[in-house]
């Protein structure tokens, strides 16, 4: 009888072609976040008072204090199995991981603050109110979600020069006033808690100084006082004048993002600007991307893939879907469905219990500073789930050719 089981049970895998029958995008989704919900429990399990986790290399967590700008995404990625899962043991986990980023108002901080803040204390205020007694911990020094999402709102907006007409990104002093291209996402903090002309000065000089005549993007331009483009260079891609791939994700996905919040408000003219910004780079990107979606760091090279630029670029294709007005059968759909199937395989997606707790193997955060090359990081997964989430899983079954 039980052998009976097994053969049907193989038989309706079977499609009538006599091809395995492919997984379904819900079935897909509902795989992870259960490797989610395994991996986040044991990521908690390894991890000391105070510290992030920043990789896993050779064997080991790598960690960190919440000062390194990806402080937040793991407590983002506890706040996206809850939202998932609605399994309250990840809602406190994620407070307890969130908390300690309120102690980022006081210190010394740069652009960052704006996905250190988002990823946990973003997610945190629409999860629970403001009066929950749980927001008002030692650790957050008793302030609500909202106060700190607005303290730090203000920080991010006191970096922009009026004179210059960007926010600068970095401190210290190797540039005059360096702005990097992962600046855009920083802005949704100011789009949600803070100074939204601010957000808009930044997005339209950027536009007008960061982008090349095919739509790419440099990945640093550094400003003179007075707002003139003293140089563009790379720093994390292979040359100056290639297309780092984690740099034309976060484009396409922070001015998708723009796009989208100032539609929320009614301003459909720079909703459009910021949307032909995106649209005109996704043109680039879709023809470039490998075969199985997932980009290698840099669209020069085909050395070494980079997970996390695969999982933004989902995201920013799914947002300008979205956009669109979610047709079926439009290619950022099919793509972004491609990169998900590639990063839910085995190739990508890591065993239970491995990995320090981390989902997505293959990333790479810079490999010309030879700092981590091949390996987990937590902005892949947190975008990684992000793109699940925004993925329209009853549409399935969606064909990709
Ligand atoms: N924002 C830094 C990076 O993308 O590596």
């Amino acid at each position: 009888m039980r052998r009976l089981t097994l053969l049907l049970a193989a038989l309706a895998a079977l499609s009538c072609t006599g091809s395995p029958r492919q997984e379904t995008m819900a079935d897909l989704r509902a795989r992870v976040i259960e490797r989610a919900r395994v991996q986040t429990v044991y990521m908690d399990s390894l991890l000391t008072d105070g510290r992030c986790p920043r990789t896993f290399q050779g064997d080991s967590l790598v960690t960190t204090d919440i000062g390194w700008w990806c402080s937040g995404f793991y407590p983002g990625v506890l706040w996206q199995v809850y939202e998932a899962t609605e399994d309250t043991l990840f809602r406190d986990l994620a407070v307890k991981h969130t908390l300690p980023l309120a102690g980022l108002l006081e210190r010394n901080t740069d652009h960052d603050i704006g996905f250190q803040l988002m990823s946990s204390f973003g997610k945190m205020a629409r999860h629970l109110p403001s009066d929950d007694p749980s927001c008002h911990s030692e650790r957050s020094e008793g302030i609500s979600p909202k106060t700190v999402l607005t303290r730090g709102a203000g920080i991010l907006a006191a970096r922009l020069d009026p004179a210059v007409g960007v926010i600068r990104s970095w401190n210290g002093n190797q540039w005059n006033y360096p702005v990097i291209i992962d600046n855009m996402m920083n802005l949704e903090l100011l789009m949600e808690y803070g100074d939204r002309a601010v957000a808009e000065r930044h997005a339209l000089t950027t536009a007008a100084n960061h982008f090349r005549e095919d739509g790419t993007t440099w990945h640093l331009v550094d400003y003179a006082d007075d707002g003139s483009v003293l140089g563009k260079q790379t720093v994390q891609g292979y040359a100056d004048d290639s297309a780092w791939a984690r740099g034309q994700a976060w484009a396409l996905y922070g001015y998708a993002m723009m796009a989208r919040e100032e539609r929320k408000i009614g301003n459909e003219d720079l909703a459009k600007t910021f949307y032909e910004v995106s649209a005109k780079l996704e043109g680039w990107i879709l023809p470039r991307l490998p075969e199985d979606g997932v980009p290698y760091w840099d669209f020069s090279q085909t050395d070494c893939r980079d997970a996390s630029a695969g999982a933004i670029i989902a995201c920013g294709l799914l947002q300008l879907w979205e956009f669109r007005g979610r047709t079926p059968d439009d290619p950022a759909l099919a793509m972004a469905e491609r990169i998900l199937r590639t990063l839910a395989s085995p190739e990508y997606l890591v065993e239970p219990r491995t990995h320090g707790g981390f989902l997505l193997k293959h990333s790479v955060g810079s490999l010309p500073g030879h700092s981590e090359v091949d390996v987990p990081l937590t902005y892949a997964d947190y975008y990684f789930l992000e793109a699940l989430s925004l993925f329209p899983v009853s549409v399935t079954p969606l064909k990709v050719n």
